[in-house]
């Protein structure tokens, strides 16, 4: 399948997805959004396939939603077609998404990098929602997961003075997973991903589920809903095979069942 604006690949178990509008600092226009929920549907539905790396360019990862595409739109063409509500669909994808973010990772840029199960960052990275500066806000979720993921102080900073977050404030505040080499990140991304490509499926979805819970349910719900997923994985062929491969020494063999 060929694409506009995305480069997709098959890395083994790992699909490579790359934003490739690099003359707009990949900034996210509605064929990019088309592209992208085409690509992981197809992700998803393919069993081969066990975790998904999003990337950008060395300079950016997105610089944000298209300002150019937005500039004229009134509040009726905004609010009726419900703009960015599509994304959404990008994190009911069950399979994890890593983000690798090298460069610039502004308003909608960041906000999708969210989107991900999480982010690993190159040293060059650069977060920000820099959207008061055009005298609107983020769009795509960012107030919402940034004070999730950093707590209100430095999202409240960050989105009302448009400032931007290095790597490694990133790091210190939670923002992302860990900091790579640019040089090394789609190596890296693609290895973390393979690992996790390589675990039981039904125990990857569960996982996943039940970390997402917690960014959107109270304590004692999450934790009843994590419980209720684990008790779920003793149902399961691989949570036999991977408790008796553990006690007979051995590597654990999944079938997916
Ligand atoms: N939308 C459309 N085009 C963009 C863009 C964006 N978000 N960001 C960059 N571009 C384009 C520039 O217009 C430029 O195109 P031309 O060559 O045709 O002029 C090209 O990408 C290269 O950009 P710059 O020349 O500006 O590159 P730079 O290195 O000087 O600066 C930058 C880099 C600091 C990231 C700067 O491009 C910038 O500030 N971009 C906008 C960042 C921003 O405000 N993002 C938020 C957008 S609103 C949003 O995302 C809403 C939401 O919540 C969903």
């Amino acid at each position: 399948m060929n694409y506009e604006t995305i480069l997709v690949e098959q890395r083994g178990p790992v699909t490579l997805i790359t934003l490739n509008r690099s003359q707009a600092l990949n900034a996210l226009n509605a064929q990019v959004l088309a592209d992208l929920l085409t690509a992981l549907a197809a992700f998803d539905a393919d069993n081969s396939q066990g975790c998904a790396v999003l990337t950008g360019s060395e300079k950016a990862f997105a610089a944000g939603a298209d300002i150019k595409e937005m500039q004229t739109q009134g509040f009726a063409e905004m609010y009726g077609s419900n703009h960015f509500s599509g994304y959404e669909m990008l994190t009911r994808t069950r399979k994890p998404i890593i983000a690798a973010v090298a460069g610039y990772a502004l308003g909608g840029g960041c906000e999708l990098a969210m989107m991900c199960d999480f982010i690993l960052a190159a040293d060059t990275a650069k977060f920000g929602q820099p959207e008061i500066k055009l005298a609107v806000s983020p769009g795509m979720g960012g107030s919402q997961r940034l004070t999730r993921a950093i707590g209100k102080a430095k999202a409240m900073e960050m989105c009302l003075t448009g400032r931007l977050m290095d790597a490694a404030e990133a790091e210190r505040a939670g923002l992302v997973s860990r900091i790579v080499a640019a040089a090394d990140l789609i190596e890296d991304a693609v290895k973390t991903a393979t690992t996790i490509a390589g675990m039981a499926p039904l125990a990857v979805k569960a996982n996943k589920e039940m970390v997402d819970a917690a960014f959107e349910t109270g304590l004692s719900m999450g934790v009843q809903f994590e419980r209720r997923l684990f008790h779920g994985l003793f149902g399961t062929a691989d949570q036999k095979e991977g408790m008796a491969a553990f006690v007979e020494k051995r590597p654990g063999v999944w079938t997916g069942k």
